[in-house]
């Protein structure tokens, strides 16, 4: 007999429904489970929104209040994909009312939200995952073992790459991620949080970073409606762009090992360019998002002319066989959300956490800080909480 867990969703937008798609999926893919998450209520601000969700995903209730979702006695987890000003408050206050939570990076506005969140959960006793979903990519953990394994060699220097065009549009919307009230940093928060997530899972802790940041499209025209995702509008009052488009950063680990994290969210030509490159001392991974279930790998003892062999990677790398029978049946961005969900709900069930954690927003979220740190005064500066 499984247990069912009574899951809400705060905040319906993009996340919103990749959680709930995740939530609805994942025991197609893991049927050995230990719960059943049952949808129990939704809320968004915007009216309707909740409304058409639980019409869509079934759930039994809906407000426009995330208070309600707090206080309700059947919600025993949370997802918490709210934008990034929310985090901390509605973070905090579902922990205290004893719910888990599977909240979205990059956890609030700075590293101090992230930490007040970490300790809330922390204090309650309750699981906090968090959505850095790229290290579920079968094909970076296997890069990761790789690694791990020596078989490169001692690393010696990386370079980690996020390239988008999603704001690269003039009409795009004056959302909440252009204001520093609301949305934090720019860039920093949205993809270069996924980019030091990345380079802590393959390669262990960022001791010191050099940054440099910009803004390329200073101005955009103000919503005249409710946005969802990434918007566009025209006609609406002009606004400041608050935030950075773009950051390149030198990066020292701890390990002694160099690298550079680049990350822009105006590129045009770019669709989801995310990926990096690892470089030892006798060979070389690579991997790049759009090709997610695939790995560049140079090994063996040549050092010069070292042929690059394309890995698809296949059942036994990470979760992959959860998703397909063999290596290059293609998995997707939703596959490694229900991967997430999966972990989530096993550390619900087994009271001790798979995937990523709260202890790993903080971690990058640190990162983050000292980007903004470092920018500002330009300046090398020292990561803090890095070992
Ligand atoms: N892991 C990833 O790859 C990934 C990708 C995109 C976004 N994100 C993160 O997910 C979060 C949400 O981003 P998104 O792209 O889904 O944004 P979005 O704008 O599409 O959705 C946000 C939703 O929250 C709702 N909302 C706003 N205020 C609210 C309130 N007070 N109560 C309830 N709902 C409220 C909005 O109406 C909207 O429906 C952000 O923190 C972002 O950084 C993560």
């Amino acid at each position: 007999m499984v247990d069912t867990l009574g899951v809400a969703v705060v905040g319906f937008g993009w996340m919103g429904r990749v959680h709930t798609q995740a939530y609805a999926r994942v025991r197609h893919h893991y049927p050995r489970l230990a719960v059943r998450p049952e949808p129990v209520t939704v809320a968004d601000e915007v009216p309707g929104r909740a409304e058409e969700a639980a019409a869509q995903f079934g759930f039994a209730s809906t407000s426009r209040d995330w208070r309600e979702v707090a206080a309700d006695p059947r919600v025993e987890a949370v997802s918490i994909t709210a934008p990034n000003f929310l985090h901390r408050e509605i973070g905090v206050a579902m922990a205290e009312a004893g719910k888990h939570l599977w909240i979205e990076k990059p956890v609030g506005l700075s590293s101090e939200d992230a930490r007040a969140v970490a300790d809330a959960v922390a204090k309650a006793g309750v699981q906090g995952a968090v959505g850095f979903n790229y290290r579920n990519a079968p094909a970076v953990e296997a890069a990761r073992d790789l690694i791990a394994s020596g078989e490169i060699g001692t690393v010696t220097h990386v370079r980690f790459r996020l390239f988008s065009d999603y704001a690269a549009h003039p009409e795009g919307a004056l959302t909440w991620r252009y204001e520093r009230e609301r949305g934090g940093s720019g860039v920093l928060g949205d993809l270069a949080s996924h980019g030091a997530d990345l380079a802590r899972f393959l390669l262990g802790d960022i001791a010191s970073l050099a940054a440099d940041t910009a803004v390329f499209v200073p101005e955009r025209a103000r919503p005249v409606g409710a946005t969802a995702g990434h918007s566009r509008a025209s006609g609406g009052e002009p606004g400041p762009v608050e935030n950075e488009d773009y950051v390149n950063c030198l990066l020292r680990f701890a390990s002694g090992a160099r690298g550079v994290l680049e990350a822009c969210r105006v590129s045009v030509g770019e669709q989801n360019n995310y990926g990096f490159e690892v470089h030892g001392t006798k060979g070389a991974v690579f991997w790049d998002f759009r090709r997610m279930n695939e790995l560049g790998v140079s090994r063996g003892t040549s050092y010069q002319d070292q042929p690059v062999s394309t890995v698809y990677v296949g059942p036994g790398a990470g979760e992959f066989g959860a998703f397909q029978p063999g290596a290059a049946n293609a998995m997707g961005y939703d596959d490694l959300k229900v991967i997430e969900a999966h972990r989530f709900l096993r550390s619900v069930a087994e009271g001790v956490p798979h995937g990523a954690t709260l202890a790993d927003a903080v971690a990058a979220a640190a990162v983050l800080d000292a980007m903004v740190r470092s920018a500002a005064d330009g300046t090398w500066v020292t990561v803090e909480g890095a070992s």
